[in-house]
């Protein structure tokens, strides 16, 4: 939790368009990638989905997570082909400031 209260503060002292669902690298994946299943905001739009906006669907470590959005979990595909390493850190980055 104050992990996430300090980047959240960092994202703001940044300005970053991330936090504001804007154009930062790790929100424009999500967009364009999983916001299909997970909702724009992280609230699913899929049946049986977490729901991002709760912490404990994120309650994993950022490497469990990065692995599971590489090679995809039952249902969700893996982005292995589709983003690069920096890209998984940025989307993971981001997916932990949905939470509300
Ligand atoms: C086709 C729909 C779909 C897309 C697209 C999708 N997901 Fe998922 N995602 C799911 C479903 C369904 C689950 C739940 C899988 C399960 O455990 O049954 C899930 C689970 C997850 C989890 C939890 C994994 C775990 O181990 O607890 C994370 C994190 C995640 N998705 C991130 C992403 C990210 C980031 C993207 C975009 C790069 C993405 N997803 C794209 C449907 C999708």
């Amino acid at each position: 939790m104050i992990r996430r209260l300090a980047l959240a503060a960092a994202l703001i002292a940044a300005g970053s368009p991330a936090f504001a669902g804007g154009p930062g690298a790790g929100g424009a994946l999500y967009d364009r990638y999983c916001a299909n299943c997970h909702g724009f905001d992280g609230f699913p739009n899929l049946p049986g989905t977490p729901d991002f906006t709760r912490g404990e669907s994120l309650a994993k470590t950022d490497p469990e997570l990065i692995h599971a959005i590489r090679f995809g979990v039952l249902s969700m595909p893996g982005f292995d082909q589709t983003i690069d390493k920096e890209g998984l850190i940025d989307v993971v980055f981001y997916i932990r400031t949905l939470q509300r």
